[in-house]
């Protein structure tokens, strides 16, 4: 009988990689997530936060927090289906809904809970869901757990998402998913084509805008709405953990998707729903968002300084138009090193290695945020830069 645990014990590569001294992963924060950190005893400036709009320190957000904890307690122990809704739930999936303008909200526990509980409740067994290559790994888990047949296109290729279109049987019902802005390549969507060729083939659509709430859009409404197609997208899925600066995700659809989903989404019914502390402030993070339009443009100038410094300095990016914007460091040994290189001098990045991306096109992925000042966005460049400058010794 083979034993289950082989494969525990012979995965090595993390020892291999810590004994050369390049292990990125699970460096502890000692201090709040903001745009500097005190971690592993030192300073750093935070360049792998997906805190867009800063508001993880906002003084409202944190009051609002607090309150909930007293006022609720610490948590649910239950799910929304159950004895696990608050008033306050409502009220968040009420003001999420009005503000990106959907019939109605559901939220889950997490974003990548939200992945797996719409689509698996959706695409059903004769189904078909066609999906970009570079979606979120959440939703490449939605589909497998759903009963439905899943075909991929290549990344943002609109010929190939045709063929896919094409290959699927006149009976089968389609949805097809991208993320809104990739969560890797910082790149957006090519909504209007794909919305184009949904209505052309009779498939629904759904935008995981994880990246872009808070980000691009009207006043901060997310990829659809920055392309003008809030009518034409049928289903949105959100988080709450990046602009909103708390836990927890939604997806926002018209009132009979809503309840369809609501009464048969099992990872949202078997599970217990968003803490209170959590539901506040995701409230209140939406609240500041909705009373200042102007921090997604704040987002967007801080990141184009950075963009413009890092081209300046010749530092090799991959091109977008977002607060993420990827370094490429081509293969995973280099992409450890620099990662580490540029972490000792005082900079936080997050490595984007297989099997996020292929093994030639490794990257250091940076994002920004809005309260970031110009001073520490050209600091952190500047660090990046000279790291970047000096040849690798191996
Ligand atoms: C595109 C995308 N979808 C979904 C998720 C999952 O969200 P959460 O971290 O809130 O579970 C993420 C987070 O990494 C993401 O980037």
């Amino acid at each position: 009988m083979a034993d289950i645990f082989e494969k525990c014990f012979d995965f090595t590569a993390v020892e291999e990689v810590k004994n050369k001294g390049v292990y990125p992963y699970f460096h502890a924060l000692e201090s709040r997530q903001d745009v500097e950190v005190m971690m592993e005893g030192k300073r750093r400036i935070m360049l792998g936060s997906n805190n867009y709009l800063g508001l993880t320190t906002h003084p409202e957000v944190i009051e609002a927090g607090l309150k909930a904890l007293e006022q609720y307690g610490s948590g649910c122990s239950g799910s929304r289906f159950l004895n696990g809704t608050l008033d306050m739930h409502i009220q968040l999936e009420k003001e999420l809904a009005e503000f990106l303008r959907k019939d109605e909200v559901v939220t889950f526990s997490t974003g990548f809970q939200s992945n797996l509980g719409i689509i698996s409740a959706i695409v059903g067994r004769h189904d078909y869901v066609i999906c970009d290559r570079e979606n979120h790994a959440s939703i490449y888990d939605g589909c497998k757990l759903s009963f439905g047949k899943m075909l991929r296109y290549k990344h943002a290729d609109m010929e190939d998402l045709e063929k896919a279109l094409q290959s699927v049987p006149e009976s089968a019902g389609i949805l097809i998913i991208t993320d809104g802005v990739f969560s890797m390549g910082g790149d957006i969507a090519n909504l209007p084509e794909i919305v184009r060729l949904a209505r052309q083939y009779g498939a629904r659509v759904m935008v995981d805008d994880a990246h872009g709430l808070g980000v691009i859009g009207e006043g901060g409404r997310g990829t659809a709405s920055y392309f003008g197609l809030e009518d034409e997208v049928d289903i949105y899925m959100g988080t709450f953990s990046k602009s909103l600066a708390s836990l927890g995700g939604y997806m926002a659809a018209s009132e009979r998707v809503a309840n369809y989903v609501r009464h048969n989404s099992r990872p949202f019914i078997f599970s217990a729903s968003i803490t209170p502390a959590s539901c506040a402030t995701a409230l209140a993070a939406l609240k500041v968002l909705r009373e200042h339009p102007e921090l997604p443009e704040n987002l967007r100038a801080i990141s184009a300084r950075a963009r413009k410094g890092l081209i300046d300095r010749g530092v090799k990016i991959r091109m977008s138009d977002t607060p993420i914007i990827p370094i490429y460091t081509y293969d995973p040994d280099s992409t450890l090193i620099r990662a580490k290189q540029v972490y000792e001098a005082g900079v936080y990045v997050n490595p984007v290695l297989p099997p996020a991306t292929a093994p030639t096109e490794c990257l250091l992925r940076t994002s920004y945020m809005a309260n970031l000042t110009e001073a520490l966005v050209d600091e952190a460049v500047e660090i990046i830069a000279d790291v970047l400058a000096t040849p690798i010794a191996l």
